[in-house]
C-alpha cells in the first residue's frame, strides 16, 4: 500500500480525483511544479500569496511572474494580464485566496488555448465550489492542505486525473520525504491540541505576547526575512528542495517528514470532522458578510448562493496594521496577512513584477483575514474599536466602471 493511501482515499471520495497524500500542501505544490514545468519555466501567479509559495516556485527552478489581481479578492485578474504576458508564460498557479475561488474557468480556457498546465493551489479552498464543481477539479493538478481547514498542522494532497500519474507522483514524493522521528511526530500530534487549549482557556493574548517577547516567532513581520544573498546562492542549485529548505519550511518544519501512524491516524480523525468544520465556517461567513467591512462581492454571493465555507473572510478596513495589534487584546491573533505583495517583497531579481501592482498593493494593505470560526468575537471587537471600512479607490486609467476586474466567479454550493 502506498504511503498515506487511507488518507488519500478519503480525499478521493471528496473530490472525485486520484490523490497523493503529502505531509503538506507546499510539498504537493512542489511535486506538481516539478512534474509539469521544466526548469526555467515562467509561472503566472498572484503576488497576494504566502511567501512560502514563492519559495516553492523558486525551489522548483521556476521564474514567478506576478499577475495583476482583482481589488476585491486578491486573485489573478485574467482580463488585466497583458497579452504579451500570456504569450510568455508556461504555467498558471492559482491561489483561491482565503477560499474565494480564482476565475478558474477563464484561466482554464486560457491555459487550454496556450497548451500550458493550470496548477490549482486549493490549500485555502477545501469545500469551495463553482456552480457545484469543487475547486481542485479544474486544473491539471491541485494541492490541498489539512493544516488549514481542520487545524491539523500537518497533511496535504495532490489531486490529479489518473492512476498512472498518481503512481508516478508517489515515487517522486517518496524520494523527497525525510525519515520519520518519533519526537517530531509527538510534537505534530500535540501542537494542535495545545493551540485549541490556549483558545479554550482564553490564553491567546498572554501566550502570543510571551512568544513575541521571547522572540520565538519565525516572522518579525508579515513576511519572513528574505536573506537575498543566500537566496541568490540557492538559485544556483535549483531545482532543489534542500537548497530552499530554510524558506520553504517556515511555519511548518515537518513539511516533508514521513509522519508515522500516530500523525496520520489523527489526520484521519480530523478529516472525518471536516464537514462539521465547513458548516461552522459557513455560519461565520454569514455573520461576517452581513457586516460593513465585507466586500460587496461577498455580500452578494452570500445572499445569492448562501455562505461559502471560507478559510478566512477578507474584511476591508482602514489602518489595518494598528488594528491587528489591538485585536490581540481582544484575544484574536490574525495570521495569513500577505503584505507587501510578493513583487514588492522580493524584487525583480527573484520575481517578474506585475505590470499593474496597484490593486495588489491596495488589497494587501487593507485586508483583515477574519477567521469565520471567530466571527462573533471579531465582529464585536471591530464594533467596539469603531473600525471604519475601506473601499478600493476608483480606477482612473480606463473608462470602465469601478468593478474593472473580471467579475468574481459564482460561488454555487
Ligand atoms: C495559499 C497557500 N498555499 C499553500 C500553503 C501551504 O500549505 P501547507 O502549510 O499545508 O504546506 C499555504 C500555507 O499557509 C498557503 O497560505
Amino acid at each position: 500500500m502506498p504511503y498515506g493511501s487511507r488518507l488519500a482515499a478519503m480525499m478521493t471520495r471528496r473530490v472525485g480525483r486520484e490523490c497523493v497524500y503529502t505531509p503538506s500542501a507546499r510539498l504537493a505544490l512542489y511535486l506538481a511544479l516539478r512534474r509539469w514545468c521544466r526548469p526555467g519555466a515562467r509561472v503566472l501567479m498572484s503576488p497576494v500569496n504566502d511567501d512560502v509559495i514563492l519559495f516553492v516556485v523558486l525551489a522548483a527552478g521556476l521564474r514567478p511572474v506576478q499577475a495583476p489581481v482583482s481589488r476585491w479578492d486578491g486573485n489573478i485578474d485574467p482580463a488585466a494580464v497583458p497579452e504579451s504576458t500570456w504569450r510568455g508564460v508556461d504555467a498558471v498557479l492559482t491561489t483561491n485566496l482565503y477560499g474565494i475561488p480564482d476565475r478558474v474557468v477563464e484561466l482554464r480556457r486560457r491555459c487550454d488555448a496556450l497548451g500550458i498546465p493550470l496548477i490549482e493551489d486549493a490549500a485555502h479552498a477545501i469545500g469551495t465550489h463553482i456552480n457545484g464543481q469543487p475547486i481542485g477539479t479544474f486544473g491539471t493538478a491541485a494541492a490541498f492542505s489539512l493544516s488549514k481547514h481542520v487545524a491539523a498542522m500537518a497533511g496535504g494532497f495532490l489531486a490529479v486525473d489518473d492512476a498512472r500519474t498518481r503512481r508516478e507522483l508517489e515515487l517522486l514524493r517518496d524520494d523527497l520525504l525525510t525519515p520519520r522521528r518519533l519526537h517530531a511526530d509527538l510534537a505534530t500530534t500535540l501542537r494542535p491540541l495545545a493551540r485549541s487549549a490556549v483558545r479554550t482557556l482564553h490564553l491567546v493574548r498572554p501566550v502570543w505576547r510571551t512568544l513575541q517577547r521571547l522572540n520565538l516567532l519565525e516572522r518579525d513581520d508579515f513576511r519572513m526575512a528574505l536573506h537575498a544573498p543566500r537566496l541568490a546562492g540557492s538559485a544556483r542549485r535549483a531545482p532543489s528542495l534542500a537548497a530552499y529548505e530554510p524558506w520553504v519550511r517556515v511555519d511548518l518544519h515537518g513539511f516533508r517528514s514521513r509522519h508515522g501512524a500516530l500523525v496520520r491516524g489523527q489526520l484521519e480523525l480530523r478529516m472525518a470532522l471536516l464537514d462539521g468544520d465547513l458548516a461552522r465556517r459557513r455560519a461565520g461567513v454569514q455573520m461576517l458578510s452581513d457586516t460593513t467591512w465585507a466586500t460587496p462581492a461577498l455580500r452578494e454571493r452570500t445572499a445569492h448562493d448562501g455562505p461559502p465555507p471560507l478559510f478566512r473572510v477578507p474584511l476591508l478596513v482602514h489602518d489595518r496594521d494598528t488594528l491587528l495589534e489591538r485585536l490581540v487584546d481582544h484575544g484574536v491573533v490574525t495570521g495569513y496577512v500577505y503584505d507587501p505583495p510578493l513583487d514588492d517583497y522580493a524584487g525583480a531579481e527573484f520575481v517578474e513584477p506585475s505590470p499593474d501592482p496597484s490593486a495588489a498593493r491596495w488589497f494587501a494593505a487593507h485586508t483583515l483575514p477574519a477567521d469565520p470560526l471567530l466571527a462573533r468575537r471579531i465582529t464585536d471587537a471591530l464594533t467596539r474599536e469603531r473600525v471604519p471600512p475601506a473601499h478600493p479607490p476608483r480606477v482612473t486609467r480606463t473608462a470602465e466602471p469601478d468593478t474593472t476586474t473580471t467579475p468574481p466567479a459564482p460561488l454555487g454550493q
